[in-house]
């Protein structure tokens, strides 16, 4: 028995046929829709690597089941920059070097854009590894990742500023 899922992914509404109703939002994306910026890490909720949001908050993909997403609104690294330019979370683990191998970096990203956007990260670098702390990085950049995500609250509040002004 086949299931329809409706969703809007990176801004495009999609229709989907499920065959399977335990297929992951992660497998969806990778292996029906090639949307594989999102990783196959540890498929258990442990690592982080597939993280994107869904109606802005982020979650592991590997977890949720398409089929309990209907009419859900999904963001993944893909759907990040705008025109060309790098969203400026993209842009800053590039400046700050938040990655060595990269596997875990869409993930990362994913996730310091929902951590900037629930607003609450301040600007202590302890506090953001700790709300980072679901994602995993075997290659221990941590360091760059913690930088990057400090500047680009500065830079998204800025740009929040400007366009309320
Ligand atoms: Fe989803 Fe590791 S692959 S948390
Ligand atoms: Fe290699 Fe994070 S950059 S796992």
């Amino acid at each position: 028995m086949s299931l329809t899922v409706h969703l809007t992914i990176n801004g495009g509404l999609r229709r989907v046929e499920l065959d399977d109703p335990r297929t992951t939002l992660l497998d969806l994306l990778r292996e029906r829709l090639g949307l594989t910026g999102a990783k196959k890490g540890c498929d258990r909720g442990q690592c982080g690597a597939c993280t994107v949001l869904v109606d802005g908050r982020r979650i592991n993909a590997c977890l949720a089941l398409a089929a309990s997403l209907d009419g859900a609104e999904v963001t993944t690294i893909e759907g990040l920059a705008e025109g060309g330019r790098l969203h400026p979370v993209q842009a800053a683990f590039i400046a700050h070097d938040g990655f060595q191998c990269g596997f875990c970096t869409p993930g990362q990203i994913m996730s310091a854009v929902g951590l900037i956007a629930e607003g609450h990260a301040g600007d202590d670098p302890e506090r953001v590894r700790e709300l980072m702390s679901g994602n995993l990085c075997r290659c221990a950049a941590y360091r760059g990742i913690t930088e990057a995500v400090l500047e680009a609250q500065g830079v998204l509040a800025g740009q929040a500023q400007e366009t309320a002004a």
